[in-house]
C-alpha cells in the first residue's frame, strides 16, 4: 500500500469509530431522556431529546463519507459495540446531575475524536471530510456548553 492508501485507510477506520461513538451517544442521550427524574425533569427531558436528535442526524452523514471514500462502514449493533468508546450507562436510577455530567464528558470526548478524525482527513487530502467536521465539532461544542452551564 502507498502512504496515500495508508492515510485513507486510517481515516476510514477513524470515521467508523466516530460513527460507532455517534450511535452510542445517541442511545445514551435518549436513555437519559427516558429515565431522567427530579425537579429539572421537564427541561432535561426536552434538552436530552433535542441533543439526541442532533446526534442521530450525524450518523448517515458519517457513514456515507466512508462509502464515498470507498470503504465499508458499520453493519450492526454488534459492529457498533465493538468500535464505540463511549461507555454504556445502564443504571436507570442515575441522578439527573450525574446524567448531565456524563453527557458533558462524553460530548467533550466526542469533540476530541472529531479533531483526531479531522487530522487524518487532512493527511489523506480529503477536503470534504475535513470541512464538514468543523460543523460537527461546532454542534458538539454547543451540546457540551449547554450541559456545562447546567452543572455550574
Ligand atoms: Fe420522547
Amino acid at each position: 500500500m502507498t502512504s496515500k492508501d495508508n492515510s485513507k485507510a486510517a481515516l476510514i477506520d477513524s470515521l467508523n469509530g466516530l460513527l460507532a461513538d455517534t450511535f452510542a451517544l445517541y442511545v445514551k442521550t435518549k436513555n437519559f431522556h427516558w429515565h431522567v427524574r427530579g425537579p429539572q425533569f421537564h427541561d432535561l427531558h426536552l434538552l436530552f431529546d433535542a441533543q439526541a436528535a442532533e446526534v442521530f442526524g450525524l450518523t448517515d452523514l458519517i457513514a456515507e463519507r466512508v462509502r464515498k471514500l470507498g470503504g465499508t462502514t458499520l453493519t450492526s449493533i454488534g459492529a457498533i459495540g465493538a468500535k464505540a468508546t463511549i461507555k454504556d450507562e445502564d443504571d436507570t436510577s442515575l441522578d439527573a446531575m450525574a446524567m448531565v455530567k456524563a453527557l458533558f464528558d462524553d460530548n467533550t470526548a466526542y469533540v476530541a475524536t472529531l479533531k483526531a478524525t479531522k487530522e487524518l482527513a487532512g493527511e489523506a487530502g480529503d477536503n470534504a471530510t475535513d470541512g464538514v467536521i468543523d460543523d460537527w465539532t461546532d454542534q458538539a461544542e454547543q451540546r457540551a456548553w449547554f450541559l456545562r452551564e447546567i452543572i455550574a
